[in-house]
């Protein structure tokens, strides 16, 4: 059951009038039926996943979404749990006709503690604006990703969003030190702790965190935060194969360790690409691959005195062929965007087909290689970036338009290939509901029956985000 094997509607209920009525007087304005709003909601970033939905909800309170939930289980109507829509997987529209429950006007900060650097708030928050106000505070959110403009802080944690921090801080599962969460019958389950250490038995916030909004709704988070770095460098180094790329990294993590925040790379093609769509410029001479590498620390002068002595390592030894360091805001933020706008330039580039795969180190790029020989010249490109420090690949396909007889090609080779080395067939992204049937190449069969057995635990009638994240075998 391939990428496209399109689900079979369950016999959920059908949104009525008398259930518009209902919500019209739990959420007055907030409510929307009309289709111009709609079909934004209805369509994921990548345009790839098209719903039918009729309804979107916009609640402002966890107990808001309470009484959502419990009309919903009653009346047995699906919901589709939606934060910035900025999911890659097909997880954040729904599929047929499911009730749109959106987060954007759960937008509030509900404390800062400048002692210990926890952040609570609503899970609606977009998480640029959570990174401009701790950083006002003189802290940093612990994760940063391409989409910050846009995501919203819930849906980081519902997708267990990895990003280009996660070398330094660590995942979600470590950050996140509570959540409050909306279970399918309106149960309101408050873990909202601000305790770094609580061992008083199962850690019930974990069981939400990457769930893709299919055991619980989100209402609130806390965080907690790094303080802010007081000096950062960010570097773009051209090497002339994967194999020097992977010695870098080796050498970096020996000479930068307490300072190293992130160490990222993209081949030639992705470089193009941002150039062709987006107009960005190379600052440095052409090479088959890229790094970005930024140090966070808090001596400036120690901070660039490493990064030096790193770099002329790196260069008298041939490692790296070019490369240009930056310390001042504007050109910080200009090479930044060459690795964190790809993703846009892929969508200009044609309909892309993404993977999220992760590998041992030593294999990442091997996959992309192996690829290329694979589908010959049957896709527009096809590039290779990602997370290095986290042996996280991003390879992705794109091709004129959506093209079956390419995709049958990519997969099942791409989960074969990942299966046969142990690794992930999804990195950071989730499932979603496109690659919800590829589970079994990276879970065994007793985890899958388990985390079935959690599902109908929490959600018996299986309303929320239905189609999502758990095969269709079953559930
Ligand atoms: P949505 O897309 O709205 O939803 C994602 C999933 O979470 C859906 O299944 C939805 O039902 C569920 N959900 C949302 N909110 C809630 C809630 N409150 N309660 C329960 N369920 C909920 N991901 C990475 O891991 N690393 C990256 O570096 C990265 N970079 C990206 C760059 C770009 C340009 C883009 C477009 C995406 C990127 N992503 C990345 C994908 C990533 O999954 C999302 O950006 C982000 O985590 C999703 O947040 P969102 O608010 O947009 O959630
Ligand atoms: C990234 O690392 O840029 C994101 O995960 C988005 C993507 O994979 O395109
Ligand atoms: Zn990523």
């Amino acid at each position: 059951r391939g990428h496209d094997a399109a689900p079979t509607r369950r016999p959920f209920s059908r949104v009525t009038t008398e259930d518009i009525g209902f919500f019209s007087e739990l959420l007055p304005g907030r409510t929307v039926t009309d289709p111009d709003v709609l079909e934004a909601c209805n369509v994921d970033w990548l345009k790839s996943v098209k719903g039918s939905s009729e309804v979107l909800l916009r609640p402002q309170t966890t107990e808001e979404v309470s009484r959502i939930l419990r009309y919903c289980n009653e009346r047995n109507l699906a919901i589709s749990p939606q934060g910035g829509n900025t999911g890659l997987v097909g997880g954040s529209v729904p599929v047929f006709d499911e009730i749109i429950l959106s987060t954007a006007l759960m937008n509030k900060i509900l404390a800062f503690d400048g002692l210990s650097g926890i952040l609570t708030c609503q899970a609606g928050c977009v998480l640029e604006n959570l990174s401009q106000y701790v950083e006002e505070r003189d802290f940093v959110m612990p994760l940063d990703l391409g989409a910050k403009g846009s995501c919203h802080i819930g849906g980081n944690v519902s997708t267990n969003a990895g990003g280009l921090r996660l070398l330094r801080y660590g995942s979600l599962r470590g950050t996140v030190l509570g959540l409050k969460v909306v279970l399918a019958d309106g149960r309101i389950l408050d873990c909202l702790a601000k305790l770094r250490k609580d061992n008083t038995g199962y850690d019930m916030k974990q069981l939400f965190i990457g769930s893709e909004g299919t055991l619980g709704v989100i209402t609130a988070v806390s965080i907690l935060c790094p303080r802010k770095p007081k000096s950062v460098n960010v570097a773009l180094l051209g090497c002339s194969s994967f194999q020097n790329l992977l010695e870098t990294f080796q050498i970096c993590r020996g000479m930068l360790g307490e300072i190293l925040s992130a160490f990222e790379f993209l081949d030639a093609s992705c470089m193009s690409l941002v150039e062709k769509h987006l107009k960005l410029i190379n600052p440095i001479t052409e090479s088959p691959f890229y790094i970005v590498i930024e140090t966070a620390g808090s001596n400036s002068a120690h901070d660039e005195e490493k990064l030096h002595s790193f770099l002329e390592k790196v260069m008298a030894s041939s490692l790296v062929a070019d490369g240009t360091v930056a310390t001042d805001d504007a050109k910080i933020k200009a090479l930044w965007s060459i690795r964190e706008r790809i993703t846009e330039a892929l969508r200009h580039d044609g309909y892309t087909y993404k993977y999220d795969i992760s590998l041992p180190l030593e294999k990442i790029y091997d996959l992309v290689t192996d690829m290329r020989a694979h589908l010959g010249n049957r896709a527009r490109n096809i590039v290779g970036y990602g997370h290095v420090g986290d042996g996280n690949l991003h390879l992705n396909v794109t091709s004129p338009a959506k093209d079956a007889a390419l995709l049958a090609a990519i997969e099942p080779y791409v989960y074969e290939w990942t299966q046969k080395w142990r690794g992930s067939v999804s990195a950071e992204h989730g499932l979603g509901l496109k690659k919800r049937n590829y589970i079994y190449y990276s879970k065994s069969p007793e985890a899958v029956r388990l985390m079935k057995d959690f599902k109908t635990m929490l959600d018996p009638k299986g309303i929320l985000n239905p189609y999502k994240t758990l095969p269709d075998d079953g559930c």
